[in-house]
């Protein structure tokens, strides 16, 4: 699979980060996780990582021109050259915009946004008991995908926590937020002819070969 260019849509915990690794390493193209970029900031207290910290915590987005900026120069990277999937970007109309025009510029586009779709209750029930790897994000969770070792990254052996943003309440205002700033992106692609819809619910596995259809045509 050649030069594929996917945005990967959904609420939190509908599983984007989960199916996005998956995808990324069956087509050998970067997993771009904007979510995964400000942790890693965050952990490592550089500016941008001061200027994201509040805004993530209390569940709420971070300002556009910051996540523009970020993907505007992860783009830019070799690896980005031959295809890549955004996980949890672009998250307004806004950063859809600036993401076309950047494109636009530069005589690329995207070939397909996935839209995973999960009831809100399935959605607490996950992001409750997620759990990730402190070190390379890896997402479990306590009851539906355990790590093999209890605390322990089957990935990269670092330590398991849980997300401060996945406490009950911050749970409730991403969702809010979901809703009322980044669900009308599906309108947007839909217009734009490149919004395909999967079932989020089920085996893991079966999700994935389901993406993996709608992204090679099948
Ligand atoms: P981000 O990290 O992007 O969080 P999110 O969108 O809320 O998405 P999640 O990571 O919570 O969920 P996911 O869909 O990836 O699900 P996952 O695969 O982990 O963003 C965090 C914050 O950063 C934002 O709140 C905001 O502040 C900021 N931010 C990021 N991007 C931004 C942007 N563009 N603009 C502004 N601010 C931005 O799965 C969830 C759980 O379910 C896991 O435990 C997993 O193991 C489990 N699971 C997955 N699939 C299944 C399944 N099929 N069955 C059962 N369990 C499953």
């Amino acid at each position: 699979m050649e030069d594929m260019n996917l945005i990967f849509l959904g609420p939190p915990g509908a599983g984007k980060g989960t199916q996005a690794k998956l995808v990324a390493d069956k087509c050998g193209i970067p997993q771009i996780s904007t979510g995964d970029i400000l942790r890693q900031a965050v952990k490592d207290v550089t500016p941008l990582g001061k200027e994201a910290q509040g805004y993530m915590e209390r569940g709420d987005l971070v300002p556009d021109q910051v996540v523009i900026g970020i993907i505007e120069e992860r783009l830019q990277q070799p690896d980005s050259q031959a295809g890549y999937i955004l996980d949890g970007f672009p998250r307004t109309e806004v950063q859809a915009n600036a993401l076309a025009e950047t494109l636009e510029q530069a005589g690329s586009a995207i070939d397909h946004v996935v839209n995973i779709e999960v009831g809100d209750d399935e959605l607490i029930r996950r992001l409750a008991g997620r759990r990730t790897c402190k070190d390379c994000q890896e997402p479990y969770h306590v009851t539906f995908s355990p790590p093999n070792v209890q605390g322990v990254c089957d990935k990269c052996g670092g330590e398991i926590i849980q997300r401060k943003d996945d406490q009950e309440e911050t749970v409730r205002t991403r969702l809010k937020v979901y809703r009322e700033q980044t669900a009308p992106l599906i309108a947007y692609y839909e217009k734009r002819g490149l919004l395909r819809n999967v079932a989020g619910t089920g085996d893991i596995e079966e999700i994935f070969h389901s993406i993996l259809g709608v992204v090679e045509g099948r």
